[in-house]
């Protein structure tokens, strides 16, 4: 067990929930939180019925909550139908919250733009119409490959309004991986923008849709609508590429939401997992967005005066559930930034905070340990330095959030007032689903807490029998949840196979590894399987091998990670290259080489933090590589296993230079 585990495990404070937000919380104190829990197990179609008919606008009622006739592809309140979009919008239209703010805009250079829910609800509805006199109706698929911005909002809740699928791609994956997700989902739309503007810089997104393109398959995409964000110069081509304001241009501001069957899917997200080729986790319009409304109810008991800031992209699942459609399915204010934390300078997020008055502040563990290495280093930027008196409650996403980082946003960001929630969740489950309530949970630092009503996460052995608390096992959910994936697109025989191994009794397997405690707390130990957690983002270890491999000097490549500071997780490659041990020089040289090569085949946040190379890597005598060892390696810590079974022990003193 490492020793962050081990500290991990060992960590015994407790801090009640505060008076102040126990009151008039959506779930308030732990009784009421039992409360939920239990009818959830004693009458679960009774308990999500009621959450869907109470939460959700549905055009046509649905009958059957829960149809499991054909496991695990489960299909929830299958015959209603409805519309996400207006489920976000229009559902205010005619309310108080029509003239409300929806979204401040804070670009890269500080200026701010401002969107009331009326004014959103047009721009979508006039991308909508363009989209519709292009030709779009529902069941296409729309690749969205934007910055932050409004239009990424606008554009997604355009799809949702005529049933168009949209997969959001990072900004920051490049032109290879935009192609395999545009041919993989047979998009034949893309809407993208000129250029993304981060950290003082002009960074171009056109061209890479541009070489995706050009690389065949994905003859489908008669459009690329390009939001003009930059006024870079662009290559056009002409019958296929049209400005996002000519498209709206003259639209009317109104356009039917098109009602959709609840099972119809609202959206495509690709993912890491342990093989090569990222999985299009597919999720469904009615489930996803009741979980989303939900979660945003009880996780930040969001009232209608809160500002809620989440600073994930809408690349990722965080962007979706928690920017695109849980404010808003909430009437929430919320805050959308363009740029990165560290410009103009690493105070950047405390003085956003500090500006719209954000009540709620939802972030990852990296950045709070990145900003937490800059603020003790320039206390200018401190977030003492601020007023963030608004604040109310704080989360945190993405992986493991350490004692330490969780003390320090506690104290010097929560001001020992405002609860960390620590939500452990994935792209697969559409929404949050271990997490402590702000009303409701003694926290503990390092651990996500209880799961939430309707969720039966449980840790289970090899062969799905409950282990005890105290000790290891998988994460699993046992019961199905309306926001839980439904297929991984175009191959179903995977979604069985990754998510629901005939081993485990049908449950949901999460691939990652935890315990519980004596008070059934979960406590999240990382993933199980070969995927990396860098930042927050998830990458398979067999993603950044085939890029490597992929490079002509590359005979071989095995990739770890290793438990980084910062980062959480740190790319370390072990390269065996087609020509001689490099010298120090030449070494150096490739290494940069290699990087950039694989910045271009998957993003730059794929790029190795090490290489080593290597005439050989640590092979079985049946030629299987071992992972355990260069794990070992790659931590810089002696290799005390037996190593007999080795073809080449003599190897692993080559592979512990790092370039
Ligand atoms: C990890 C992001 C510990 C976990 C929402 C999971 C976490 C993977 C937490 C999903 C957390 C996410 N504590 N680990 N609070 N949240 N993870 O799909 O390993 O990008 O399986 O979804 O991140 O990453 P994904």
């Amino acid at each position: 067990m490492s020793n962050e585990i081990q500290s991990v495990l060992t960590e015994s404070r407790v801090f009640q929930p505060f008076s102040n937000l126990v009151e008039g919380a959506a779930i308030s104190g732990m009784p009421a939180y039992q409360a939920l829990c239990e009818r959830a197990e004693h009458d679960p179609d009774g308990f999500w019925k009621d959450l869907a008919n109470d939460n959700l606008v549905w055009n046509t009622p649905f009958t059957q909550v829960l149809d499991e006739t054909n496991p695990p592809f489960y299909r929830w309140f299958a015959d209603g139908e409805l519309n996400v979009s207006a489920n976000c919008l229009d559902k205010h239209l005619g309310t108080p919250t029509a003239d409300k703010t929806a979204i401040i805009f804070e670009a890269d250079d500080g200026s701010v733009t401002r969107v009331t829910y009326k004014e959103l609800h047009a721009k979508v509805c006039q991308l909508a119409n363009g989209l519709t006199s292009l030709g779009y109706s529902a069941g296409d698929r729309a690749i969205i490959y934007l910055p932050m911005s409004i239009e990424a909002v606008v554009a997604m809740q355009a799809c949702a309004r005529l049933g168009i699928i949209h997969s959001v791609v990072f900004g920051g994956f490049s032109s290879k991986s935009l192609h395999e997700r545009t041919v993989d989902v047979g998009a034949s739309l893309v809407i993208t923008a000129d250029a993304q503007m981060r950290g003082g810089k002009t960074l171009a997104l056109k061209p890479a849709v541009d070489e995706a393109l050009s690389l065949g398959g994905c003859e489908a995409v008669r459009n690329v609508i390009v939001y003009n964000r930059a006024n870079s110069k662009v290559d056009w081509v002409e019958g296929r590429d049209r400005w996002l304001h000519d498209v709206c241009l003259n639209q009317p501001g109104t356009c039917e939401p098109v009602a959709v069957n609840a099972e119809h899917p609202l959206f495509i997200l690709y993912t890491s997992g342990s093989t090569g080729k990222p999985k299009g986790v597919q999720h469904s319009s009615a489930g996803y967005l009741l979980w989303a409304l939900m979660t945003i109810k009880w996780t930040f008991d969001a009232k209608p005066t809160d500002v809620f800031w989440c600073t994930a992209d809408v690349g990722w699942v965080t962007g979706h559930t928690y920017i695109t459609y849980g404010p808003l399915a909430a009437g929430l204010t919320q805050v959308i930034f363009e740029g990165v934390p560290t410009y103009p300078d690493a105070g950047r997020f405390w003085k956003m905070i500090q500006d719209h008055k954000v009540t709620i502040f939802y972030t990852a563990p990296t950045a709070i340990r990145s900003l937490t290495k800059a603020a003790e280093t320039t206390p200018q930027i401190h977030p003492r330095q601020y007023n963030l008196d608004t604040l109310r409650i704080i989360g945190s996403v993405g992986e493991p959030i350490n004692p330490e980082a969780w003390m320090w946003y506690y104290t010097n960001v929560g001001r020992e007032r405002c609860p960390v929630i620590d939500t452990w969740w994935q792209t697969e489950t559409g929404g949050h689903m271990i997490t402590p309530l702000p009303g409701a949970t003694p926290l503990k630092p390092g651990s996500c807490s209880l799961p939430l009503p309707g969720i039966t996460a449980a840790i289970v052995d090899e062969v799905g029998e409950d282990v005890p608390h105290g000790k290891g096992g998988f994460l699993v959910v046992k019961r199905p949840w309306p926001a839980m994936i439904r297929t991984i697109w175009g191959d179903p025989e995977r979604f069985k196979t990754s998510y629901f191994p005939a081993e485990l009794k049908g449950y949901y397997l999460a691939g990652d590894g935890a315990q519980r405690d004596d008070d059934a707390y979960f406590w999240i130990m990382g993933r199980i399987d070969d995927v990396l957690n860098v930042s927050g983002h998830r990458l398979g270890t067999m993603e950044v091998e085939s890029a490597l491999v992929a490079h002509p000097l590359v005979a071989e490549a095995a990739v770890v990670g290793r438990p980084d500071a910062t980062t959480g997780e740190a790319i370390v490659a072990f390269v065996v290259l087609n020509q001689s041990l490099p010298d120090d020089e030449q070494g150096r040289k490739i290494a940069t080489d290699l990087r950039n090569w694989v910045a271009h085949e998957i993003g730059p946040i794929a790029k190795p933090k090490e290489i080593r190379f290597g005439e050989n890597l640590p092979k079985t005598r049946s030629g299987k590589i071992m992972r355990r060892l260069l794990r070992v390696v790659a931590q810089g810590q002696e290799v005390t296993q037996d190593v007999s079974t080795l073809e080449n022990p003599a190897i692993l003193d080559q592979l512990s230079q790092s370039f």
